[in-house]
């Protein structure tokens, strides 16, 4: 079996990050988001990865090649993102007669995609994919379940009466036949070339389309509020592991990596990750932070965020549930304190 990760898009809904960034470069818990798809795929013993690039191609080559892999790594271009069966259809040499798994790059599933393979595989189904129950179906593709609950009988696209309340994971298996749908399927509404419309070719062509539903937690890190809840959840599941010695004061599972600084004035309350060479003096670091390597934070309460490489932040007083960029400098020559909620892009400049 081989898979097909995705990512291409313009990541629309993450501006401004998405400007400057691929959004699936966007890093959770100091590590980007596509590569948790990538470990998943591995982990269940797939060897051979296409991923699916496209506006920011370069970006992601470099960084996922940064990582040695215990996979055969090819890099498909897409260009301007047609459609999640579009990417199917520009990766039609790549993946031959092969079955294969095609995971969507900015989405987070705990319970990794072990036991999903095996349902496909077992079954033998042209298809299988993932769904999950979700309180607010109207606002998923849905599907609705034939008789048996064992098969699919019809999915709908944000259904205002929904047949279920199972919606679609970004996570599907499929056989060769696929190949054939998505050469039949037009354009939608959207001018793309929707999957689930693919999906319901292979139904209404009597292929038997099986599914698997997701018990652990599932994100799609689509907007700012996503990644910060993603990054709250893998936060909830890491290990304490400081690489240095501080006098600062350490409270919880907190991750420091090397060559950090942190002084004697600071308290830092777990879940927390901080990366290399970061320096942080006089400050507070509340729960659920990830803070990227090369970042300096002077006088300043952060809590609930995910702060990005090279940014410095001095006198910034209270940051709450924020995301910001790459290379960003927030400073204030005057310290009050308040609070704030910021989603900030790449190499942006503050003055308070
Ligand atoms: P979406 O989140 O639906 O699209 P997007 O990334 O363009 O984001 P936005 O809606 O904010 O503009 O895409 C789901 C995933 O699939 C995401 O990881 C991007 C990827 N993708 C492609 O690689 N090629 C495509 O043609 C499309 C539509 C998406």
């Amino acid at each position: 079996m081989k898979a097909l990760i995705l990512s291409g898009g313009h990541g629309t809904r993450l501006r401004p990050l998405t400007y400057s960034q691929q959004k699936q470069l966007i890093p959770v818990a100091n590590k980007p988001v596509l590569f948790y798809a990538i470990e998943d795929v591995i982990e269940a013993g797939i060897h051979d990865i296409g991923i699916i690039v496209g506006p920011n191609a370069d970006q992601v080559k470099k960084t996922v090649l940064s990582r040695n892999w215990d996979a055969d790594i090819e890099f498909i271009y897409q260009g301007e993102p047609r459609g999640l069966a579009h990417a199917i259809l520009v990766a039609r040499d790549y993946l031959g007669d092969d079955d294969f798994v095609m995971y969507l790059g900015d989405n987070i599933l705990r319970e990794g995609i072990v036991k999903h393979k095996e349902h496909f595989e077992k079954g033998n189904y042209d298809s299988s994919i993932l769904l999950q129950e979700v309180p607010n179906p109207q606002q998923f593709g849905v599907a609705e379940l034939n008789e048996d609950g064992k098969t699919i009988k019809r999915l709908v696209e944000k259904p205002k009466v929904p047949p279920s309340n199972l919606a679609l994971v970004g996570i599907y298996f499929f056989k060769p036949i696929i190949h054939e749908a998505v050469r039949n399927i037009k354009p939608s509404w959207r001018n793309e070339l929707e999957i689930t419309d693919a999906i319901q070719w292979l139904i209404d062509h009597g292929y038997r389309v099986g599914w698997t539903k997701v018990t652990g937690w599932w994100k799609d890190t689509g907007k700012p509020e996503d990644l910060l809840d993603a990054n709250r959840l893998i936060l909830d599941d890491i290990r304490a592991d400081i690489k240095i010695g501080t006098k600062a004061r350490i409270h919880g599972r907190v991750v420091i990596g090397e060559g950090t600084e942190i002084d004697e004035n600071t308290v830092i309350k777990g879940p927390v990750v901080i990366g290399k060479n970061v320096r942080i003096m006089n400050s507070y670091i509340g729960p659920y932070t990830s803070i990227g390597d090369n970042v300096v934070i002077e006088n300043t309460e952060i809590e609930d965020s995910i702060i990005l490489e090279g940014s410095e932040i001095r006198n910034a007083g209270r940051i709450v549930e924020s995301l910001i960029g790459r290379g960003v400098k927030i400073i204030n020559g005057t310290s009050h304190p308040f609070g704030r909620k910021l989603v900030i892009g790449d190499n942006s400049r503050l003055i308070l």
